[in-house]
């Protein structure tokens, strides 16, 4: 855990430089547009500990898997969002010499992200080995408001001495990335050039052919004043020079504006054109322009998305760093997009969407965009349902049984482990419960109408063909599967699974009868698309009826799994603190044999089922899973939030808000340097709103239950709900409600039902 982040309201801030926690920052200080994004890097050159990262939404590369024993049914690739081109490069010399901050005495040196307004700024004073006293500012932005572009500007002045200072700006397009399985670059080049002073660069991505097209301008000047400067070329890196001499009181600036555009979005002829068009756009407009268009763009952003605390300061910046660096991933235009567990900040987990999307972001883009966004995110699975039907066919499955793959960028299976692969097949129900969630929170009932019930019809042809029927329990089970806890291979009988599964299946087979009563013939087409009889509703009939779910009888408790209580009962309390993270610390064979739990199992299907079970038997499965929970996972502690706020724990709620929230500003897993655990910060929205605040659907009401953490003076958030906004306030004895729309929307507020008119 580290604690070197200075809290503020509204700005993440880095005082003084620790090249030791470099790639922390970079990650923590990422910045994107939804369409792409970037670590934050230095400009300059760095020799230090550094990992270079730009992203393009979409843009990948099957990578080779790497497996010791290959099976049937694994893989072919692991896709990999790929590091893609450097435009933000500088080369500068002061008096002939690099400034590379790893090399020089560094001084006052501050790295900020502006969250209200959208901007990355570094700012230092450096004393080079040659004495000269240099002041550097950069200030760079991930155009919201135009998000195929990008500007950076930035400002050196020297401070002791009068100074030749020789700067290159550039671009390279042949970029690798670290993790690369067989040490491949996945970029070929096409072209580079410039014409009227735009340089351009042009790359393809090997195996999948994308063509990135970036064009830039470089604004070179002294005092405002222009200056000339030499263009050279060298393959797939594009630069231009300039040298001049600077006095003390001079100001050496410089701009450059990016525009990159690919053939993921627009035809392969026309990337030249939009990129000039691009650039002659951005282009004419002034550097505070940018930043105007910019603050606008993000305030309204935060105008429907922010959450406001009083009184904790540390909690506050937590929850809008996350719901930043969320929105800054996906913005929700595009359904071929997604949100990979890193977002644009490093390269693990490959940029690819997992379940995490389902279970934990819908409900963030839900209540917080207008209904399109989280339709858009459903619609890519129903994009990718082909494809999981092949999958599963793969697999020996039949008759238009979908299993959507674990990992993907484009519908197939990418994952490397076969215990993900082929057994953590819960992950088709967290689609499914999207699509309820959906349905739930919205209204809006053609979603399921045009697309969801296909796929709901798919996936539970899935669960009815993945059961088996037990002669001796007289039950269907579901063998060898991993459920949430991936701490646990090869098990029968996952509770949440099962549970998962039965629920689909009769959630399906309801979603078929309002069909049926509401548009008779749209009912009668989707059966003979995929070919639907009534004996297979039969079937699933059958399935739900003796589906199996273990229990424990004496404990009164589901079991995670038969034979969990096999296992040696420890708690986490009992593990010593050198031994934790037990995921580094200890064997995978120990692991699997131990009771500790990676993240919420049990807990997850209570949290999605709540309905179906009283608060009693809630708080006894609670009470006795968490404490054998390590959390390792950082998708676990937000549910447990939810959790404990409803059973009235609310110390415990709030540990675990912070925790969520704080997980990568504190590096409590000692793992952001890897990048940001961007799924897990819908989790922490998640915390404040359905935990804190308690906010439901029940029976097409918004309801809230709420309470407030003893620090906190207030806390308040937005919500859109069927064509309303609300303004949530809660504070310690009050609270607030005020309906921003035109029409009066019914709240169930802290037990009591009520109407909350507008407010004008
Ligand atoms: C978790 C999975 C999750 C994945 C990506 C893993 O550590 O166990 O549930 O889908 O990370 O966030």
């Amino acid at each position: 855990m580290k604690n070197y982040i200075v809290h503020d309201e509204w700005n993440i801030i880095e005082e003084g430089f620790r090249p030791a926690y470099n790639e922390v920052s970079e990650s923590l200080f990422s910045i994107g547009n939804g369409r792409m994004g970037q670590r934050a890097n230095f400009e300059e050159d760095y020799s230090g500990k550094t990992l270079s990262g730009s992203y393009l939404a979409g843009i990948y590369y099957p990578d080779k898997t790497r497996v010791g024993w290959w099976k049937n049914g694994y893989p072919e690739y692991f896709a990999k969002v790929i590091n893609a081109v450097n435009w933000i490069g500088l080369h500068v010399k002061i008096n002939d010499e690099l400034l590379d901050l790893a090399n020089c005495d560094v001084r006052s040196f501050q790295r900020r992200l502006d969250m209200k307004n959208g901007l990355l700024i570094r700012s230092f004073d450096a004393k080079l080995q040659n004495g000269t006293e240099v002041r550097i500012e950069s200030t760079r932005i991930f155009h919201l408001f135009q998000s195929e572009t990008a500007s950076l500007k930035y400002t050196i002045q020297v401070l002791n001495q009068q100074a030749s200072l020789q700067v290159v700006s550039y671009m390279e397009g042949d970029v690798v990335n670290r993790d690369s399985n067989y040490d491949e670059h996945f970029w070929s080049f096409i072209s580079s050039g410039s014409l009227n002073s735009q340089l351009h660069v042009t790359m393809k991505t090997k195996k999948t052919d994308f063509i990135v097209r970036a064009d830039l301008v470089n604004n070179f000047t002294i005092n405002d004043g222009a200056i000339e400067s030499e263009l050279s070329k060298e393959g797939s890196c594009i630069s231009e020079t300039v040298a001049v001499s600077v006095g003390i009181n001079d100001v050496f600036s410089i701009e450059k504006r990016v525009s990159i555009v690919s053939s993921q979005n627009h035809a392969a002829a026309e990337l030249m054109s939009l990129g000039k068009a691009n650039l002659e756009n951005i282009s004419s407009l002034s550097y505070q322009e940018i930043r105007n268009k910019q603050a606008l763009a993000w305030g309204n952003f935060w105008n429907e998305s922010d959450i406001q605390i009083t009184g904790d300061i540390a909690a506050q910046q937590a929850i809008r760093f996350n719901i930043f660096q969320l929105y800054q991933t996906y913005t929700g235009e595009d359904s071929r997009l997604n949100i990979g567990p890193k977002g644009f900040t490093g390269e693990k987990y490959g940029g690819v969407t997992y379940w995490d999307t389902e279970a934990y972001c819908v409900p963030f883009y839900l209540a917080t965009q207008p209904a399109d966004v989280a339709r858009n995110l459903l619609l890519y699975r129903y994009q990718h349902l082909d494809k999981a039907i092949e999958n599963a066919t793969k697999l020996g499955f039949s008759n238009g049984a979908a299993l959507y793959p674990m990992v993907t960028m484009n519908g197939e299976e990418c994952h490397n482990e076969w215990e993900i692969t082929f057994e953590e097949i819960h992950r088709n129900g967290a689609i499914a419960f999207a699509i309820y969630n959906y349905q739930r929170y919205t209204g809006d009932w053609s979603y399921i109408e045009n697309y969801g019930l296909e796929v709901l019809i798919a996936i539970s042809r899935f669960w009815a063909q993945r059961v088996n029927w037990s002669a001796e329990k007289e039950k269907y089970v579901i063998l060898g599967v991993t459920g949430p806890n991936e701490y646990e291979n090869n098990v029968n009988n996952n509770w949440y699974t099962n549970t998962i599964a039965g629920w689909c299946l009769k959630y399906t087979l309801e979603s078929i009868l309002t069909l049926k009563d509401s548009n008779h013939t749209k009912l009668i087409c989707l059966f003979e698309k995929v070919g639907f009889n009534n004996e297979e509703s039969v079937q699933w009939q059958h399935v739900i009826d003796y589906l199996y779910y273990p229990i424990d009888t004496e404990l009164d408790i589901f079991l995670q799994q038969d034979g969990y209580l096999d296992k040696e009962q420890v708690l986490v309390s009992d593990l010593l603190e050198k031994e934790r993270p037990i995921n580094q610390k200890w064997s995978w064979d120990r692991i699997l044999r131990s009771c500790f739990i990676k993240q919420a199992d049990v807990l997850q299907g209570l949290y999605f089922f709540e309905d179906q079970y009283d608060l009693e038997t809630i708080r006894r499965n609670y009470d006795f899973y968490e404490p054998r929970t390590v959390h390792e996972s950082s998708l676990s502690p937000c549910v447990h939030a939810i959790l404990a706020s409803k059973l009235g724990n609310k110390a415990k709620a709030y540990e675990f808000y912070l925790r969520t929230a704080r997980l990568d500003l504190d590096d409590y897993n000692n793992d952001t340097e890897d990048g940001l655990h961007i799924t897990s910060m819908a989790g922490s929205w998640m915390s404040i709103v359905e935990g804190f605040a308690g906010m439901r659907v029940k029976d097409n009401t918004l309801s809230f239950q709420t309470f407030i953490p003893k620090t906190w003076e207030s806390y308040a958030f937005h919500v859109q709900f069927r064509g309303v906004k609300l303004f949530v306030k809660i504070k310690q004895d009050d609270f607030e409600l005020i309906n921003k729309s035109n029409q009066e929307i019914s709240v169930i507020f802290n037990g009591e039902a009520g109407t909350v008119k507008p407010c004008a």
